[in-house]
């Protein structure tokens, strides 16, 4: 709550969020059940590992000014460059692939890429293949010309694409697609995509040489030791591997608990990136973050001190999932109607019968107006999507809080009457 206080404008609207009036109307409830319980944006806004936060206070003179590089402070980008070889198991591909640092959070990396493809012939392609419910891709790629084409994992009731449902989404497109989004650590549904489907996927991209997105936001949550799956790997595997168009986007945020220092690593073909890096972006932004960039590159270096961080945290999203996953059963949730990881800090709970006549907005507001529990849309969006962008009756929920919190929210859903097949106690 001491957070949340420092981040809400007064004055202005702060931003076109739903979230922020539920928020409002909330705490303006004399009888509120508590404090907000907030599970809609993916964000802690803490537990940033503390080497990190002080090695702020290390990084040299040059580090304010702005930076030569548009690949990064050559000290973040080498280390991270070792780090993306090492996780993603690419290292027998050296020459492939090379690594730059993204500043500016990997949206807008996203976006430079788009403007990219569309300069380069895509323009003629531009449907964007990406498995649904998902991240927000729209958002970026329709502004600059894309059409997106979804398969609906929440169709065969799976969640997530297998090899199968890749070929049969394909055989029905009426049109090549320009472009293919892979995010096999997947938000929203923290699904691990099995190697078939990534594979399915990459090869649908060959076929019709599109162009490849990968976004591997998730990628630090899953556990090494159990060999997630890498589309990186699987791209530069193939033996038409430099005949592909790709870039791999891996936001360091998500797995540090550090959002707001926007960094992250782009991995792409060295051509790729060079035009990318040096053209593209550097149309917008200078190279700047140094500080950020000079303190990340320090944490990196001491290996063993990220993978117990990791470990730590894995560890810990373990107990978090777990006490969702009994809370709700507890409450009377058909278990196999809730959604959930491995990969990911998300879990997708079914929206009631009751409430699935009217909008899933509708029922969000309901949860934090009454409840205080604030989650978000399965499909989050700034827009009303179009047509095929359905995901179910599902609401995704952040996992990222204290056991007794997530468990205080099923609670507090329970006693509003807001959990499908939950029965209330009339206390909402
Ligand atoms: C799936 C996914 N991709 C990309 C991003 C962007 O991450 P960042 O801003 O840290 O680069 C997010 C952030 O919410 C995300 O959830």
């Amino acid at each position: 709550m001491n957070a949340l206080a420092t981040l809400l404008e007064t004055g202005v609207r702060p931003n076109r969020l739903p979230d922020t009036a539920w928020l409002e109307a909330f705490l303006a409830r004399p009888d509120r059940p508590g404090e907000p319980i907030l599970l809609g944006l993916g964000e802690v806004w803490g537990r940033t590992p503390a080497a990190l936060v002080d090695a702020l206070g290390a990084a040299p003179d040059a580090a304010h000014g702005y930076q030569l590089s548009m690949y990064g402070l050559p000290r973040l980008r080498s280390v991270l460059r070792g780090y993306i070889r090492d996780t993603h198991r690419i290292g027998t591909f050296e020459g492939a692939f090379e690594v730059a640092v993204s500043w500016t959070g990997t949206r807008l990396a996203m976006r430079d890429y788009a403007e990219l493809l569309r300069d380069s012939g895509y323009r003629d392609r531009p449907l964007a293949v990406v498995a649904g419910p998902s991240w927000d891709y729209a958002g970026v790629l329709e502004p600059l010309g894309f059409r997106m084409a979804y398969l609906d994992v929440s169709r065969d009731g799976r969640w997530e694409p297998t090899a199968a449902s890749v070929d049969a989404f394909a055989s029905g497109l009426s049109e090549s697609p320009g472009l293919v989004v892979l995010n096999a650590q997947h938000n929203p549904t923290g699904r691990s995509w099995s190697r078939e489907a990534v594979r399915a996927l990459v090869a649908l991209a060959a076929e019709h040489r599109a162009a490849i997105l990968v976004d591997d936001a998730y990628y630090g949550f899953d556990d090494p030791g159990e060999e997630p799956v890498s589309s990186v790997r699987e791209i530069l595997a193939r033996p038409d591997a430099q005949d592909l168009t790709w870039l791999a986007v891996r936001s360091l945020g998500k797995q540090f608990n550090c959002n707001g220092w926007a960094l992250g690593a782009l991995t792409g073909p060295p051509p790729l990136l060079d035009t990318l890096v040096n053209r593209y972006r550097a149309r917008h932004s200078f190279n700047t973050g140094g500080v950020l960039q000079d303190a990340m590159a320090r944490w990196l270096e001491d290996r063993p001190a990220v993978e117990e961080y990791l470990r730590t945290e894995r560890a810990a999203y373990r107990v978090r999932r777990r006490t969702v996953i009994d809370r709700l059963a507890g409450a009377g949730v058909p278990s196999d109607a809730v959604i959930s990881g491995p990969a990911g800090p998300y879990v997708l709970l079914p929206v009631p019968d009751a409430f699935r006549s009217g909008s899933r907005a509708d029922y969000l507001e309901r949860c934090a107006v009454r409840a205080g529990v604030l989650m978000s849309d399965a499909w989050p969006a700034d827009r009303p999507l179009r047509p095929g962008a359905r995901g179910g009756h599902h609401v995704r929920m952040f996992i990222g809080r204290e056991p007794a919190t997530l468990a205080e929210a099923c609670d507090r859903l329970r006693s509003a009457g807001l959990l499908a097949g939950g029965d209330s106690d009339g206390r909402g």
